[in-house]
């Protein structure tokens, strides 16, 4: 939380929109999650974002729990009003709202999600309401892939592969999106070669620190569009903005100040 970029951007927002608010980063104890609840309650805040390790269990203290939360079993953001906390996700709206940026098609599309963690959960959660033709997982350990596709209980034509079998199938996917953490602290890590990859094919990374990681890297040396997390993250933090506020933000602004503090252009 130390290193959050949230703060950035939400309190540049309301100082632009003119909301009287501020945006706080607080570390919290593992074992001190009723006890941040009921502080945020009592202190009047408005709403908080939450993140890992409390995204699933924050959701006990939520009265009043967004549907698409609830199949997620996420929360990022809750929104207190009257006393009554209200818990929504926004993290895999705001990927497809990042995605829609540099593909103006999702309806139809073959996808590859590379990991099967609380992201690649909220991801493919999203993606599965748009129209997409498939979405397969590839993961390291078959069983979380498994597990997520199990989870879900709509009507979509998925596989859980190992990530072997998704180097050599590759070719087949429009859209390959990343969620692991491999690339994450090494810059010359990646879950798999791209050697198949369609030149057509969008990919993304969630990673947004490094702007760069060495997936991104090898698909934009070959051609293809690619996409960092800076997207995601500005997207499902204006989505947040506009639950505390009504007003959606400028996307494009945030996402000048997060590359400037990360120092790219
Ligand atoms: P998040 O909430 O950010 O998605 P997570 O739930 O811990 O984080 O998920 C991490 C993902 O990165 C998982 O898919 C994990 O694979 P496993 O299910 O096999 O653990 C993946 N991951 C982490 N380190 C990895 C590595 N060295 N190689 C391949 N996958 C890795």
């Amino acid at each position: 939380i130390e290193h959050s970029m949230s703060p950035l951007i939400h309190n540049d927002a309301f100082d632009k929109y003119s909301v009287d608010g501020v945006y706080l980063p607080f570390c919290v104890e593992d074992n001190e999650l009723q006890q941040a609840v009921e502080g945020m309650k009592a202190l009047g805040a408005g709403g908080f974002n939450v993140t890992v390790p409390f995204k699933s269990r924050i959701i006990p203290y939520i009265d009043v729990l967004d549907e698409f939360a609830n199949e997620v079993g996420a929360v990022n953001t809750v929104v207190i009003k009257d006393g009554l906390l209200y818990g929504y996700n926004t993290d895999g709206p705001g990927f497809i709202k990042g995605l829609l940026t540099i593909t103006d098609r999702i309806d139809g599309q073959n996808i590859l999600i590379i990991g099967a963690g609380g992201a690649a959960r909220g991801i493919y959660f999203a993606l599965a309401k748009t129209g997409v033709a498939k979405i397969d997982l590839a993961n390291r350990t078959h069983i979380s892939a498994e597990q997520l596709l199990a989870d879900y209980h709509g009507n979509l034509n998925s596989r859980a592969i190992s990530l072997k079998e998704a180097e050599s199938t590759l070719g087949q996917y429009d859209i390959i999106i990343q969620t692991t953490s491999v690339g994450l602290a090494d810059i010359h890590a990646s879950p798999l070669s791209l050697t198949e990859l369609n030149q057509n094919a969008v990919v993304c990374d969630i990673i947004y620190n490094p702007l760069e990681t060495k997936i991104l890297k090898e698909a934009k040396d070959r051609g293809n569009k690619v996409q960092n997390g800076v997207d995601m993250f500005v997207n499902q933090g204006a989505l947040a903005f506009e639950l505390w506020t009504g007003v959606m933000p400028d996307t494009e602004r945030m996402k000048q100040l997060v590359l400037q503090q990360l120092g790219g252009s």
